[in-house]
């Protein structure tokens, strides 16, 4: 059966992440879609499902939610994970599942329990940005003593951490039991 990877991302990162994902896994066995675009799900050829999600301005995605509430229990029956991607897991006393606040508070009000979470550093990229969010951006880097140089472009993401996550979820044994 087939891994089913969605991710939530509005600059990339997240995306880019998951494309990881699947190349650590067997490719051909993930398929691959935008949370906010995706098309029917065919649920029957999956034993496994990761999502992964971005943070802005502190909140993810409302489709993440969204997607979680409404399959519920096709999560519940299947492997599941979950990755979230933020800046401010570029601390590590802020990357795990318990001290990433966004991490902790979604699965804590999520009635979905995921077998598996991982939280990632994602990347910081000023030129990329629109000014507000540029200046914006700026100012919480300022203030957590992060990069302030708004030409620079730097990505905080650990590979290393991601390949762990991905090949974890690729030796678990499937939990569906066959009727
Ligand atoms: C406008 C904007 C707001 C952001 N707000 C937060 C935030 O509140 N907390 C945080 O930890 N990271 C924040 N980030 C950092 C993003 O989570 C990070 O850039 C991540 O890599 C984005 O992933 P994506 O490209 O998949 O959307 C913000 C980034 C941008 C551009």
């Amino acid at each position: 059966m087939k891994t089913l990877l969605l991710y939530s991302t509005r600059d990339g990162q997240t995306r880019k992440i998951a494309q990881a994902i699947q190349l650590d896994m067997v490719p051909q066995q993930v398929d691959l879609y935008d949370l906010t675009a995706l098309p029917n799900i065919d649920w029957s050829l999956y034993d496994k499902v990761i999502i992964g999600a971005s943070i802005r301005y502190g909140r993810f995605a409302p489709q993440l939610a969204e997607f979680v509430d409404a399959h519920l229990d096709e999560l519940g029956q299947r492997y599941s994970a979950f990755y979230s991607v933020n800046l401010t897991a570029r601390k590590p006393d802020k990357a795990s599942p318990d001290t990433n606040v966004y991490t902790h508070k979604f699965l804590s009000t999520s009635s979905w329990v995921p077998d598996e979470v991982a939280v990632f550093a994602g990347a910081l990229r000023y030129p990329r940005y629109r000014w507000l969010d540029r200046f914006m951006i700026g100012l919480i880097m300022k203030m957590t003593g992060g990069e302030t140089d708004k030409t620079k472009e730097v990505e905080y993401t650990e590979w290393e951490k991601v390949r762990e996550f991905a090949l974890k979820i690729a030796e678990k044994k499937s939990k569906l039991v066959a009727n």
